[in-house]
């Protein structure tokens, strides 16, 4: 997607020397546009932990490199084990990252160790490109459900709600729910987003609204607590919100504060959809309440905030009232019963066990 009409990737190997790689520090977005080079598994782990780059597909994409920058220094059996597992504990909700390591230990065992740096460069590049075509697709088969909504009005504009950041910051490129928006806008239909602003990391706040505004795509960025309101009075036409992990049966873990969307659109009949490369879905699991691990993040994400002063600089404050605990889970689970249906790479299905296995019948 483009900032300033030149076309970017969210990852890619820095053209120059050929294997260092490149991220936006996403910390740092909307107030700069940082370029990080990661040269090393460690600073790759600590770019992922500490969410310079975040969104399930794409911690996957850039820990694939880690995995390359880890072969360069050390292609032994062992030493590629203990790094992978060390990536994979970098954070635990997201099924992509697991995904992406495991797709890369499996070519990666089967590679001679000399061999083994080649051959890592090319399946991370694989990745890469599979999410964002991936991606690509399913702002195809979701943007048919914008130009539903507008044709049910008339041709009106469609009001889009969505929450946290899925967009081509949080993929290799598109995004997951917002792919869907961006295909609309290109097909000249008329589409506004409510962006949830994404409490306690502002996800909505900072990195949506950045994309949709660079884009040219309308939005508003309205407080997590307004959505609800904004159903009952007909101002919502649908939400739809990515994920970080969809279990078999269609339970979904996405940002926090997604459940209670859901309840809201629920109780409100505005169709709530959830957007998805099929490498977001854990087939090994069955019950999203019960068994998707939840991150709990530091307290500090809750009881402070950083944004730009008056002055132009950038400070970080404290909202809470002093020696007031704070507790921070960052994601939380939707029954499937509250999604009206996925959006995925090969099509819309519903978010059931026979949805997803109509789609994907080699899971059966
Ligand atoms: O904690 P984050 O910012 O990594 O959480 C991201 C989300 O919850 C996104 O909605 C999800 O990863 C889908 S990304 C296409």
């Amino acid at each position: 997607m483009k900032i300033d009409g030149i076309a970017y990737r969210s990852v890619w190997v820095d053209a120059e020397d050929g294997w260092s790689v490149r991220i936006f520090d996403q910390t740092k977005l909307p107030w700069e546009l940082d370029i990080l080079r990661l040269t090393n598994v460690d600073q790759t782990a600590h770019a992922i932990k500490s969410m310079q780059v975040r969104g399930a597909p794409l911690i996957g994409a850039v820990a694939a490199y880690g995995v390359c920058l880890a072969l360069r220094e050390d292609a032994s059996s062992d030493a590629m084990e203990r790094d992978c597992a060390m990536l994979a504990a970098t954070r635990p909700t997201a099924v992509n990252l697991r995904w992406a390591i495991e797709r890369m230990l499996a070519r990666l065992r089967n590679t001679r160790p000399e061999n083994r740096v080649a051959a890592a460069y090319d399946e991370a590049a694989r990745i890469c490109d599979e999410d964002a075509a991936q991606c690509e697709a399913i702002g195809r088969y979701g943007a048919d459900l914008i130009a539903g909504a507008s044709a049910a009005k008339g041709g009106g504009r469609v009001n889009v709600l969505t929450h946290c950041n899925a967009g081509w910051l949080a993929t290799v490129d598109w995004g997951t729910a917002i792919a869907p928006i961006y295909r609309a806008h290109e097909r000249g239909i008329d589409v506004h987003v409510w962006v949830d602003e994404t409490r306690p990391r502002n996800q909505g706040a900072a990195l949506t609204a950045f994309e949709l505004g660079s884009h040219g795509i309308a939005h508003t960025v309205i407080a997590d607590n307004a959505g609800g309101h904004l159903m009952q009075h007909g101002q919502v036409d649908l939400a739809i919100v990515g994920t970080d992990r969809v279990t078999r049966t269609g339970d979904v873990a996405n940002k926090i504060g997604t459940y209670l969307k859901a309840l809201a659109a629920h109780d409100n009949n505005v169709p709530f959809w959830v957007a998805l490369p099929s490498t977001t879905i854990d087939w090994a699991v069955s019950d999203g309440v019960a068994e998707i691990p939840i991150e709990e993040r530091s307290a500090a994400e809750v009881t402070h905030l950083t944004g730009r002063t008056a002055a132009g600089d950038l400070a970080t404050i404290q909202v809470t009232a002093p020696g007031s605990p704070a507790a921070n889970p960052a994601f939380d689970v939707t029954p499937a019963r509250l999604v009206t249906g996925l959006i995925t790479e090969r099509g819309r299905c519903a978010a059931s066990a026979e949805g997803l296995l109509s789609l994907f019948p080699e899971r059966r």
